[in-house]
């Protein structure tokens, strides 16, 4: 993950809770990754966790006081009180991170015997817990019943991972890595967004067209504004379907993939959801010929120097199938086209936008080394059915996505 600010963490008050669990020391990164993306970080440590790690190592990482006892005054945007209402009335969410049996029983009974405890009794922001301890604890009756007490109650739980625990044990109850929590943090924060209650379907990456078993034609598409268009707009607090063509890049949390392969899956699985969807993004470099055979096996390479000729079809091409449908449908109400062009850009961009009827077409110019595929920065025109057109800056990709959701939500909003 790169240290760019994130509009929606950006000048966020975050109370990190941290308890005494060996996990203490991931929390570190946790804290530090949090104040390098524009969160302020006021850390609140339990006693069993300064046996793990010092309060020192929290101040150095977030530049702020680290909170040990509920007997000093200060903390948060009320310097003259106690300090557990300072920080209660300050936060815009708390997170108990790593979370231990003890305090998760505390916490569901309403104990205030510490600093963390009371401080969750006074704060009316969101909570979210990360349990992390060993597997058979995990699982013990007292701690499940204590999680269900807590989630009933509203309390987000970020499920523990799968795996080895510094015990050499294997069970459920691994404290996630940093990039988990943080995403559970955006989609916690981001639920009241401008897209609340909305489902956005998002395609990403580039399309393989099967030629046998083992080859495939696609193209250079990495995926990379799609997913994080999806990011953008979980964020922005809409349920998420990314329909992926991509490889190797993690879906942002909450959001629900769906691996595809070819243009065809691609198209049944759009309109599979097309009824569901109140805006589609058609991020994905859908390619536009696919070979008319795909052998059984493996092509072999002939004796001698004979040509190897490859028949190629054509394609359906998803948003028309969509405009056709939505005819009918009326959904989705908006629909946003992408365009990777090489030439003649805007008039390309426009003929495509009306042809397609699309709402939104994204328009970038793959000759730019900045810009388009595979890297992480954009430079997009985006064109409205207004006739409208808005050039961007050159912009990381999670920025351009950003104000992309921003002009879909207008328009959902209208
Ligand atoms: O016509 P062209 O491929 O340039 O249009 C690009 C836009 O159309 C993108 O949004 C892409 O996802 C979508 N597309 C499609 N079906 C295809 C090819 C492209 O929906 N077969």
């Amino acid at each position: 993950m790169d240290s760019e600010r994130i509009t929606l963490l950006d000048g966020k008050r975050i109370l990190l809770g941290v308890t005494g669990s060996i996990a203490c020391y991931k929390a570190v990164d946790l804290a530090s990754k949090l104040t390098q993306l524009g969160v302020q970080v006021d850390v609140i440590m339990t006693e069993a966790a300064q046996q793990f790690v010092t309060p020192l190592t929290f101040q150095a990482v977030t530049g702020r006081p680290v909170y040990t006892s509920m007997w000093t005054s200060g903390g948060g945007s009320l310097p003259t009180h106690v300090a557990h209402v300072g920080l209660a009335e300050s936060a815009d969410l708390l997170i108990v991170a790593p979370a231990t049996a003890n305090t998760l029983a505390k916490l569901a009974h309403g104990l205030a015997d510490d600093l963390l405890a009371i401080t969750a009794l006074a704060t009316t922001a969101p909570i979210l817990i990360s349990p992390a301890m060993d597997g058979h604890m995990y699982a013990s009756l007292a701690v499940q019943e204590n999680l269900a007490i807590l989630q009933g109650r509203g309390v987000t739980l970020i499920e523990p991972e799968t795996g080895r625990f510094a015990s050499g044990l294997v069970g459920v109850g691994r404290f996630p890595e940093t990039p988990k929590l943080i995403g559970a943090i955006r989609h916690r924060l981001g639920r009241s967004g401008a897209l609340k209650g909305k489902n956005l379907v998002i395609t990403a990456g580039g399309t393989r067209e099967p030629l046998d078993p083992v080859r495939f034609i696609t193209n250079r598409s990495s995926g990379k504004q799609g997913y994080a268009l999806a990011q953008a707009a979980a964020d922005a607090g809409a349920e998420v379907m990314l329909i992926s063509a991509a490889r190797g890049l993690t879906a942002p949390y909450g959001v629900q993939v769906i691996p595809v392969e070819s243009a065809y899956q691609m198209q049944q699985t759009v309109l599979t959801h097309q009824a569901g969807a109140d805006a589609l993004i058609m991020a994905a470099a859908v390619a536009d010929f696919r070979p008319r055979t795909i052998s059984d096996q493996k092509i072999k390479k002939t004796s001698g120097n004979d040509p190897l000729t490859l028949h190629l079809e054509k394609n359906p091409d998803i948003l028309l199938s969509v405009k056709e449908r939505r005819r009918d449908l009326h959904r989705p109400r908006v629909v946003v086209g992408f365009a990777a062009e090489s030439e003649d850009l805007i008039a390309h961009a426009r003929e495509k936008l009306e042809r397609k009827g699309l709402d939104l077409l994204v328009a970038n110019d793959i000759t730019a080394k900045d810009a388009g595929f595979d890297v992480d920065t954009n430079r997009v025109v985006i064109l409205d059915a207004r006739g409208g057109q808005e050039a961007l800056e050159l912009a990381s990709k999670a920025h351009v996505a950003e104000h992309i959701i921003q002009r879909v939500a207008q328009l959902l909003g209208q």
